[in-house]
């Protein structure tokens, strides 16, 4: 006869994979492996993630429709697969609401077999509100209670493209990142600052763009606790008024190409961050065409660190 604590185990074990998704019931598992090098994916929906560069990936943020298979994949390439966070700030400044939320987003995580989660609150707080402590605790709540309940597990939390608050957004940077494994700094939409006219510019300037990590770097937050955003998009700006007989046919189009991307990377590099990622992975042309297959695939390319 088996003994009792042995029974209560496999009886653990059973409840724990019963509903398994996957073909091979130990895919979900959750992810032990810390890579030295973050490859953070954000995923909108649908099935282009078939056609990802797995070979770099090691984190996929769900920002679309839970996809079981999508999470017995990366579970399969090693990647770790994290959940959406969000809330409105003027519910979390009540402790006991932080709390549920956060028993609820970890009865999500569990009963889907994820990793962790990304914060991404991108909403205006006031430096002398409630809001201002309250999003710190809620970070720091969160990831112990995910630390504690999930093995290897990994919160993340979106800050702008830097700290100087921008769009209003007065957070407590140092605290929250303490408070978690690691930023995610979403370097573009950086004309966001633009209250009034908007004139065509890029996304997210070179130059602008490092100054951004200098100042987080210089408050004090390691560079192994960022990880920098890359847009995959761009924008296209038609031309109110080119020229006096134009008929606002010219467009003026703004994006990030391999060559751009490569540029941030090697700082990456060259300051030692955490690694790299994109808003969002779903953006480039998976059709197969061959044209688009090779500008794809030098869009993934960009993101490695060059030696
Ligand atoms: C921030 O909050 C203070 C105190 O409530 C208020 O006086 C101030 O106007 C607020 N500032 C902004 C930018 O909302
Ligand atoms: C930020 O948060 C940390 C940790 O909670 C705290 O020690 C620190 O005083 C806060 N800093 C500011 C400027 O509020
Ligand atoms: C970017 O920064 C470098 C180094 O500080 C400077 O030489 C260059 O002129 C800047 N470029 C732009 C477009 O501001
Ligand atoms: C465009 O230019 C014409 C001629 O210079 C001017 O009359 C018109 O007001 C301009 N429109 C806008 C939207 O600036």
């Amino acid at each position: 006869m088996l003994p009792l604590r042995l029974l209560a185990l496999l009886a653990l074990f059973l409840a724990v994979w019963a509903d398994c998704p996957c073909q091979e019931p130990a895919l979900c598992g959750p992810i032990l492996h810390r890579p030295d090098f973050e490859v953070f994916v954000f995923d909108v929906g649908q099935k282009t993630w078939k056609s990802y560069d797995w070979s770099q990936i090691t984190t996929v943020a769900v920002f679309g429709k839970y996809d079981s298979e999508l999470m017995c994949y990366a579970h399969s390439k090693g990647a770790r697969v994290v959940l959406k966070g969000d809330v409105p700030l003027k519910d979390i400044i009540d402790p006991s609401f932080r709390a549920s939320w956060i028993a609820q987003k970890l009865h999500l995580a569990k009963t889907q077999y994820m990793d962790g989660i990304n914060i991404d609150i991108e909403q205006e707080v006031n430096c002398s509100s409630p809001e201002y402590n309250a999003l710190t605790a809620l970070v720091k709540e969160t990831t112990e209670s995910f630390h504690h309940e999930i093995e290897g597990s990994q919160v993340t939390f979106d800050v702008a493209w830097s700290p100087k608050n921008i769009d209003r957004r007065c957070y407590n940077y140092t605290g929250i990142a303490d408070a978690c494994d690691f930023l995610f700094v979403m370097s573009y939409d950086e004309q966001s600052q633009v209250w009034s006219e908007c004139i065509a510019a890029a996304n997210a300037p070179y130059n602008q763009t490092l100054s951004g990590y200098n100042d987080y770097i210089k408050m004090g937050i390691s560079p192994k606790k960022l990880v920098m955003g890359v847009p995959w998009y761009g924008y296209d700006y038609p031309c109110l008024n080119l020229s006096e007989d134009s008929a606002g046919r010219f467009h003026q189009v703004w994006y990030d190409n391999p060559q751009s991307i490569s540029l941030k990377a090697a700082y990456i590099q060259n300051y030692g961050l955490r690694g790299i990622g994109m808003w969002n992975a779903n953006c480039l042309d998976y059709s197969g065409d061959a044209e688009a297959k090779q500008q794809t695939e030098e869009m993934w390319e960009a993101l490695k660190p060059k030696l």
